[in-house]
């Protein structure tokens, strides 16, 4: 369910797309999605550079998302994952991840590639999504890298404290989360499967994100160089303005079901 303090969806108004753009659309051989956090801010979870509403308006990135910041306090960064993890596990995929999952369905080809490290797209039905930034799921250890599984709290048990992290069985070190941190390598395999479609695709959407952490912002622009047509839905403007065809000024859930259905079987 909806539970952010965003106006009620409105449909999708086709027109908004001159028709020659729907058309390559609803023909695109391979169609490329990028998705950001702001996909799932309709499902209740925040964003990261939304003013006020945004993880990075609260808390310190440097503390937090870093390799750095986790061997300085373990049980403060363990613990906001852990908080971070059980806030996924208490939303459900919103309308808009369920309408990428019908569009994969239609397509011969087809890539989703997402920033986010909830699992909104697989719950809604979307198989094969290329993570650019891991996993809240994927936990692993520091060292040897072998997974662990997340804690199964809930909220509110899981508030954010700090929490020691477990060891490793296999080598006694730290288990760290499983996403990407400032500062580190994306999983070359995911984003060599990224940049590969951003070549192939013939057209482009780029769903709520701020284009403002490379390398996954580099993809509009690279998939257009290709020949691609790019198209934005965001309800803000965006870094990545420039770069797309067009603008659907509108949140997923107002914009990607009737685009969907306006790009028909
Ligand atoms: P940001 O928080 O930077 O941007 C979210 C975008 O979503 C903004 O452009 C908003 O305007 C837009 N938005 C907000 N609500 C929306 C809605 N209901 N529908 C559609 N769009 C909406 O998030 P990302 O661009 O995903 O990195 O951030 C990129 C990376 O920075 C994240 O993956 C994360 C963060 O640090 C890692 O975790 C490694």
């Amino acid at each position: 369910m909806p539970q952010t303090d965003h106006a009620a969806p409105t449909a999708f108004d086709a027109t908004v797309l001159p028709a020659a753009a729907l058309q390559r659309l609803r023909d695109a051989r391979h169609l490329l999605v990028l998705t950001g956090a702001g996909i799932s801010a309709e499902s209740g979870i925040p964003t990261f550079r939304d003013a006020m509403t945004g993880l990075w308006a609260t808390f310190d990135p440097a503390q937090l998302a870093t390799r750095e910041g986790f061997l300085a306090d373990p049980p403060l960064v363990w613990g906001w994952y852990v908080w971070r993890h059980a806030m996924v596990a208490g939303t459900a995929p919103n309308a808009g991840h369920q309408a990428l999952a019908e569009l994969a369905g239609r397509r011969r080809r087809f890539t989703l590639v997402t920033q986010n490290v909830d699992d909104l797209h697989e719950r809604a039905g979307s198989g094969d999504v290329v993570r650019l930034h891991g996993s809240l799921a994927a936990a692993r250890c520091l060292r040897c890298s072998r997974p662990h599984p997340m804690p199964a709290l809930t909220l509110p048990a899981a508030d954010g404290s700090r929490i020691e992290p477990p060891r490793c069985p296999a080598c006694g070190n730290l288990v760290r989360p499983g996403v990407v941190w400032f500062g580190e390598h994306l999983p070359a395999d995911a984003l060599a499967r990224a940049q590969a479609a951003a070549d192939d695709a013939d057209a482009m959407l780029v769903v709520g994100t701020s284009g403002l952490v490379h390398p996954a912002a580099g993809l509009p622009a690279r998939a257009r160089a290709a020949g691609a047509l790019v198209v934005q839905v965001n309800p803000q403007p965006t870094e990545l303005d420039a770069v797309c065809h067009h603008h659907l000024r509108g949140t997923a859930t107002q914009v990607l079901p009737g685009l969907v259905r306006a790009l028909g079987g």
